[in-house]
């Protein structure tokens, strides 16, 4: 197994708010991994600084060994590390075949990618590759609708087939079952997991559900006041006293 990314020593400061203190993950090939922890934890401070939206203060993230800290968003993304974010990032006045054009052309186009996804002739691969999204995220029907016409679930998995049109090595998703309905969580869980299957991809997702994180989550790395309170098998992390206590609530 190689180490698709390997983060050590990663600070941040907002402030003087240490929004990330010393934090170290390392995720290798294929792994799931599950980030949790309280609001404010640095959940998503760790996710802004792996894809280039954050430079840490100290630190280094290195994916198959190459280091990335410094690279803008979009440098990062061409290395293969891609995420969505707890407020799907889609373009609402856009139907979803040209939202899902915008996410090819944003790492192929050579310049302005974002700029007349209308015109923008894709060729047959990627056709083929917006099709694949289409189905594996069961959004065809909608193919021609405006996203402003589609619901806040469908929004979300529009999100995250965006997120892998590429063919990420990594993966991150932020909040992905946030304003998905409860008993609907295992239903878009499913989907999304069996998307990724043949992908290979190392995924991290943070979710506040220790139901879906048991069931989907190989690791679970456990954020507390910007550090790393654990990271281990989902029972073992949960079980700890200092996670029960100051994350999943219970004494
Ligand atoms: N861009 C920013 N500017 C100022 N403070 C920030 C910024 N991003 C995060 N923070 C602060 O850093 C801390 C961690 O936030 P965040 O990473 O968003 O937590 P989480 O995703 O776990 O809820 C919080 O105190 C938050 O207010
Ligand atoms: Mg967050």
């Amino acid at each position: 197994m190689s180490i698709a990314l390997n983060a050590q020593g990663l600070s941040k400061s907002f402030n003087g708010i240490k929004a990330a203190d010393g934090v170290s993950v390392s995720v290798a090939d294929g792994e799931f991994v599950s980030l949790i922890g309280a609001n404010g934890a640095g959940k998503t401070t760790f996710i802004n600084m792996v894809t280039g939206y954050v430079r840490p203060d100290v630190g280094s993230i290195t994916s198959y060994g190459r280091e990335i800290v410094g690279l803008s968003p979009l440098q990062v993304t061409r290395l293969g590390i891609y995420r969505s974010f707890q407020i799907p990032q889609v373009f609402t006045g856009l139907t979803l075949m040209e939202n899902l054009t915008v996410a090819i052309n944003a790492v192929t186009a050579h310049e302005r990618p974002l700029l007349s996804p209308r015109k923008a002739a894709l060729n047959p691969d990627s056709r083929d590759r917006v099709d694949a999204v289409m189905e594996r995220f069961q959004l065809g029907k909608y193919r021609d609708h405006l996203v402003s016409e589609i619901s806040g679930g469908m929004r979300k998995l529009l999100d995250v087939g965006m997120a892998t049109i590429n063919s990420p090595k990594v993966l991150m998703l932020d909040e992905p079952t946030s304003g998905v309905a409860s008993e609907e969580k295992f239903d878009f869980m499913d989907l999304v997991i069996e998307a990724l299957s043949d992908q290979k991809a190392a995924v991290l997702f943070v979710e506040h559900d220790m139901d879906i994180v048991r069931r989907y989550a190989d690791r679970i790395v456990v954020f507390h006041e910007g550090r790393v309170l654990a990271d281990d098998r989902p029972d073992a992390a949960l079980a700890q006293e200092d996670v029960r206590r100051y994350v999943t609530g219970k004494a």
